[in-house]
């Protein structure tokens, strides 16, 4: 902690350094897994399933085996090991088995020569099936008649979350008030679709993966092989993008499989219609929410009902579902809460990890509910949100009790000064009476770091070289967020060694140990812990040598500019080369090794009560929209955005993760419309998923607060997904005082808010 308090002396953390990949990035040098080539490679595509849930009869692949050029076609029959994959429950077939249960559902898959070959052979299989009713609703999942997708209940999860009594609460209330919020499918669309590249090595089964998580990949792959894990290497090809849409399996097994059969490299690089079609969705949510409150604006209790669509496959949904009802009160000190949450499976597409897992959906929920019982009770919204805000000693609504870093008051406070200085009164003055109506919303939130009552362990390894310079060997996956650059300037910090010095080799489970996902805004806290660990047990050894050759004992020594120096006489010092020369002479090796898991417990099955997450990210968004009331077009003017992200690592970097957020989270809120008909997506490309460009940008303000965590490295928590989630709530809130109406679904198309504001 020592360094913690001395936070203004920092070298290497809080400061803009380049980004590890920043230039390779820039100009087109970075080798994503479709750069990858190997001679006498094959090429690799997926026969897709046509329609939405059907019993598999047959499959007749012999005249796409004879067609010329062809090497290999493989069916569930071929998979030597478990024909079973998923993140939490192993329920999604490799290769079709028994049933279909999705449109894309994969059936086969073909190596050949060439990629047009593949594609034709894969024209050439038949597939002999009988159609099944298909289940579009989470109301039809449910009815006690409906077919099973999966084994004898079509319900994926049901939980309930009991904290006080809300029936004896809202009995005290002066306020109550009670909406039903939807949310729709959403995609990722992370500009790289999925490619994967495997070569046997050595007797090694290789894979290059665009991928969130080498190692759980590693373990699928061998599973589904029947390899043990040490025979299996999965490496992360730097990654376009991911947001969750690439923590499920997808071209991994596949080529590993055809590489296992024909000894052969193989490619597969999915078409942005395929990924579009398997790749998960955003969970749709629908939310009965009743909130009251005192005439003070003091929340006392707070119900909630959610149904989610998990589609075919289980994916991360009974995460999404235990973590939208942690998160289902906001930000807010709410005493009696009770919620019950119910996901089914359909035979939709397969809903997942995205940006958020529930949170943005609930957010949605609880920052109209709040403005509304504002409203009633004519508080501002701003007040209402200090009076009811999490604070260090709040009791969260699993009776957590918040220790430290909960700086959502300053968030607040924060975006109001600013809000105040560049949102202003003129703004609304113009076309007063005209049909464009301008205002202003707030939107709040808290984001747990890391799984929600599970261990998520992240470790590292790493060696300081003859020359001083540090290789760090780590699990975590950066896929463009920067993990690889927040983890080289923490150990630089904590070694006292310049950033320049210091590399990294990630997420290749045939060099560095395990990272876990790179996924609930998790890494920069978790493995940022590990490689400060890692960093320490090697600066112990720095010690031990300094203090002999300094002859002072190793409590007054600090490691600072390369040098081991006495704390209070920083001109008497040893430098690190003279250490490490000192090292070799000794034959000592300077290494460190750690692994991190944050402090939490399991929930209660009953009731949900338990500690879920180590530490938690507070947020305040002020937006400025301007709604067109004849056209429907809502234009985002301006979003002044207010992180407690604890100490910002890389501040640049964070104001990134936050611009990059804004714009996500006005296409969650506005622009971006999924289409399912029957099951079937309707869209499968940018050219009718429309998702907002640097071209839409506002004019966004980014503030950081730095509420250090003390169990976070150099007191940082995380900002990736608390980036987006408070902007749709914010706007949605902006629209109500720009136009007084209340939208309780998103996104706010065109024609959702003509018809709204014009007919209803
Ligand atoms: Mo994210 S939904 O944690 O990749």
């Amino acid at each position: 902690m020592d360094i913690l308090k001395d936070k203004d002396n920092l070298n290497s953390v809080g400061k803009n350094v380049q980004k590890k990949d920043g230039i390779s990035k820039v100009n087109g040098s970075a080798i994503f897994a479709r750069d990858i080539n190997f001679e006498g490679m094959l090429y690799a595509k997926v026969l897709r399933s046509k329609v939405a849930h059907a019993v598999l009869n047959n499959i007749y692949t012999d005249k796409a085996e004879k067609l010329p050029g062809v090497v290999c076609v493989l069916t569930s029959k071929d998979i030597p090991g478990k024909n079973r994959v998923g993140i939490i429950i192993k329920d999604e077939p490799v290769l079709v088995d028994d049933k279909i249960r999705r449109y894309g559902d994969a059936l086969a898959v073909v190596a050949a020569e060439t990629e047009e070959t593949a594609e034709k052979a894969i024209e050439l299989i038949e597939v002999d099936y009988t159609e099944l009713p298909v289940i579009t609703t989470v109301d039809d999942a449910l009815k006690e008649d409906s077919l099973k997708i999966h084994g004898d209940t079509n319900i994926l999860g049901h939980k309930t979350l009991i904290k006080g009594n809300v029936d004896e609460a809202f009995k005290k209330c002066d306020v109550i008030v009670e909406n039903t919020y939807k949310t729709n499918y959403y995609a990722h669309m992370f500009i790289e679709p999925e490619c994967g590249v495997s070569k046997y090595e050595n007797g090694i089964l290789t894979v290059w993966a665009s991928t969130q998580n080498p190692h759980f990949d590693r373990g699928e792959v061998a599973r589904v092989l029947n390899l043990p894990q040490s025979k299996v290497r999965v490496s992360q090809a730097v990654t376009g993008g991911g947001f969750g849409g690439k923590l499920d399996i997808s071209t991994q097994c596949f080529v590993a499989l055809l590489t296992y059969y024909t000894k052969r490299p193989v490619k597969l690089s999915y078409t942005r219609e395929e990924s579009m079609s398997v790749s998960s969705k955003r969970h749709p949510h629908t939310m009965k929410y009743k909130t009251g409150a005192d005439k003070n604006g003091k929340i006392l209790a707070m119900q909630a009902e959610f149904m989610q669509d998990s589609g075919a496959y289980a994916s991360y949904g009974p995460a999404v579902i235990t973590r939208g009802m942690v998160h289902a009160t906001g930000p807010y000190e709410i005493p009696n809460v009770s919620i019950e949450a119910t996901m089914t499976y359909t035979n939709n597409p397969m809903a997942g990890a995205f940006r958020g897992f529930g949170v943005p959906q609930v957010s949605i929920a609880h920052e109209q509910q709040i403005d509304a019982i504002a409203e009633k009770l004519n508080i501002s919204p701003y007040e209402i949100r200090l009076k009811n805000a999490l604070k260090v000693g709040s009791y969260t609504s699993t009776m957590q009790k918040l220790e430290s870093s909960a700086g959502l008051i300053d968030t607040l406070k924060k975006a109001r000064e600013k809000s105040e200085e560049v949102i202003s009164d003129d703004d609304f003055k113009k076309d007063p009476n005209g049909i464009k109506k301008r205002g202003v919303g707030i939107g709040c939130m808290w984001y747990g770091i890391g799984n929600t009552g599970l261990p998520n362990p992240a470790s590292a390894f790493l060696e300081m070289h003859s020359d001083c310079s540090v290789t760090v060997l780590a699990g975590c996956a950066d896929i463009g967020q920067g993990s690889n650059t927040v983890m080289c300037q923490i150990v630089a910090e904590t070694l006292g060694i310049d950033y320049e010095n210091v590399n990294i080799v990630s997420a290749d489970t045939g060099a560095t140990p395990e990272g876990g996902a790179t996924s609930a805004s998790r890494q920069t806290y978790i493995s940022g812990n590990a490689c400060k660990k890692a960093a320490e047990m090697a600066r112990e050894t720095l010690f031990d040598v300094a203090s002999e050759l300094l002859n002072v004992n190793r409590d007054k020594i600090i490691l600072k500019d390369e040098k081991a120096c006495f704390k209070d006489d920083q001109n008497n010092y040893v430098t690190l080369e003279q250490i490490m020369s000192e090292c070799a002479r000794k034959g000592i090796i300077v290494l460190g090794c750690a692994y991190f898991n944050p402090n939490t417990t399991s929930l209660d099955p009953e009731n949900m009560q338990g500690i879920p997450f180590a530490t938690y990210g507070f947020a305040t968004h002020f937006i400025e929209v301007e709604v067109n009331t004849y056209t429907g077009e809502i234009k985002v003017l301006k979003v002044i955005a207010a992180h407690d992200v604890g100490k910002a690592i890389n501040k640049r970097m964070v104001e990134g993760q936050i611009e990059g957020g804004c714009l996500m989270g006005m296409g969650l809120g506005i622009l971006e419309n999924l289409v399912v008909e029957n099951a079937k997506m309707k869209t499968l490309n940018f050219s009718n998923y429309l998702i907002y460009t640097a071209n839409d940008i506002p004019e966004i303000y980014p503030i950081i607060v730095e509420s250090q965590e003390k169990t976070g490295p150099f007191g940082a928590k995380g900002v990736g997904e608390p980036a987006l989630i408070p902007v749709a709530p914010a706007i949605l809130n902006a629209v109500y005082n720009a136009t007084g109406v209340r939208f309780t679904e998103i996104p706010l198309t065109l024609e959702r808010v003509v018809e709204k504001l014009n007919y209803e």
